[in-house]
């Protein structure tokens, strides 16, 4: 991973680049990062804050051979490699909010978007969207975002030199992700849940179909969230989002 790569100054979103680069031929493992973004993108059509030069806004261009069911476990793995990489390269006690942001004190300083491009049921190319908030300080976030948005210096107390974190992390990745290959998802899902803030807490996750209320007990396979209701029924919750609680 990382071996072929574009590095930019400024683009609305790595994330174009990178298709356009699949459209042209791109190899799988070939990355595509910006020093800035003019419209980064986030899940649910939400931005992604990208000031120049403070953060890691990169795209991965991968093509996992895997069925597009199991899509969502490439974004737990993404989300396991990036917190282990914190932890060891930084010592923030990052965690994983379900399903795949990174969360130190208590905010958000990392997230994950997959887009993917399918013929027929396998996929042939996915694009992992990482971006990091590596060097932000709390002036560099508009006020809206300051109480639950924060970053590696924030959390850490020093600069972090950005290209030493992303060798780490590619290196980290790589390892998971053949990992994954040769062992499927069950050693993933052991580190997921190890790293998880979610599990074994009360939580509200807005999805769908409304507001589902319990006890977050457990990731099934496909990566969904297994929430225990009042009622003592489990329900499976393949997609959504638990508000950070801002504190
Ligand atoms: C989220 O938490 O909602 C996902 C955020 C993903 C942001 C990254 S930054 C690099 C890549 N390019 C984009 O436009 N988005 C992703």
């Amino acid at each position: 991973i990382g071996r072929s790569w574009k590095l930019l100054e400024t683009v609305e979103s790595t994330q174009t680049v990178a298709q356009q680069w699949v459209q042209d031929g791109a190899k799988e493992g070939s990355i595509v990062l910006a020093e800035q973004q003019t419209s980064g993108r986030g899940r649910m059509g939400r931005q992604w804050h990208s000031p120049i030069g403070k953060g890691i806004y990169m795209s991965m261009i991968l093509t996992p051979r895997v069925p597009m069911t199991l899509l969502p476990q490439i974004t737990l793995l993404t989300a396991v490699a990036l917190c282990r990489t914190m932890r060891k390269q930084t010592g923030v006690d990052a965690g994983i909010k379900w399903p795949n942001d990174i969360l130190a004190g208590g905010r958000k300083v990392s997230g994950i978007l997959l887009e993917s491009s399918a013929e027929d049921e396998r996929i042939r190319h996915v694009i992992a969207g990482v971006g990091i908030s590596v060097n932000l300080e709390a002036s560099d976030y508009p006020e809206e975002l300051r109480a639950i948005a924060t970053s590696l210096r924030i959390e850490s107390g020093k600069t972090v030199d950005r290209a030493e974190f992303l060798a780490a992390f590619l290196n980290e990745f790589e390892t998971l992700y053949d990992a994954y290959h040769r062992d499927g998802f069950g050693p993933i899902r052991s580190l997921w849940e190890a790293l998880s803030v979610t599990l074994n807490r009360p939580v509200a996750v807005n999805g769908p179909q409304g507001t589902i209320e319990g006890v977050a007990e457990g990731l099934d396979d496909l990566g969904a969230l297994l929430v225990r209701k009042p009622d003592g029924t489990l329900e499976r919750v393949m997609s959504g989002e638990i508000p950070i609680v801002p504190g």
